[in-house]
């Protein structure tokens, strides 16, 4: 079964946006294997956004996502890695299609809600550097 990362940026949960954000995964029909609310330091958030090392937005970016407290989550589900980016929308609120959490909720690139990861080898380097492997769990759904 595929997983994807899933992270509520600094500004969503300042916004109180966690649970409409979580609701839209559930509803969706994803299965929450792991979460947690945790404060990103420099170091995690250097090897989270490695890629993207030499940008010119790049100290913009960890200064952001270091800011406040994020909401980490680890969902499973087929095709989890594509369909979630495309509920999530495009990193521009003026690119995201209606209906995104972007486009709901987003009016700058840099405050704009959400990680996901964008592809499934993503997935997995960006699950190991947020979850030791114990705080993902495994269960069936019952309903
Ligand atoms: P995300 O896709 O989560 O990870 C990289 C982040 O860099 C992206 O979201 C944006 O929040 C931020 N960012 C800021 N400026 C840019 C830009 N010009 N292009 C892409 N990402 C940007």
């Amino acid at each position: 079964m595929e997983r994807t990362f899933l992270m509520v940026k600094p500004d969503g949960v300042q916004r109180g946006l966690i649970g409409e954000i979580v609701k839209r995964f559930e509803q969706k029909g994803f299965q929450l294997v792991g979460a947690k609310l945790i404060q990103v330091t420099a170091e995690l958030a250097e090897r989270h956004y490695e890629e993207h090392k030499g940008k010119d937005f790049y100290d913009r970016l960890v200064d952001f996502i270091t800011s406040g407290p994020v909401f980490a989550m680890v969902w499973e589900g087929d095709q989890v890695v594509a369909l979630s980016r495309a509920m999530i929308g495009k990193t521009s609120a003026l690119d995201a299609a209606p209906g995104t959490i972007r486009s709901d909720y987003a009016i700058h690139t840099n405050y704009n809600l959400i990680h996901g990861s964008d592809s499934p080898e993503s997935a997995q380097r960006e699950i190991a550097n947020f979850f030791a492997e114990h705080e993902l769990l495994n269960y069936s759904k019952v309903i």
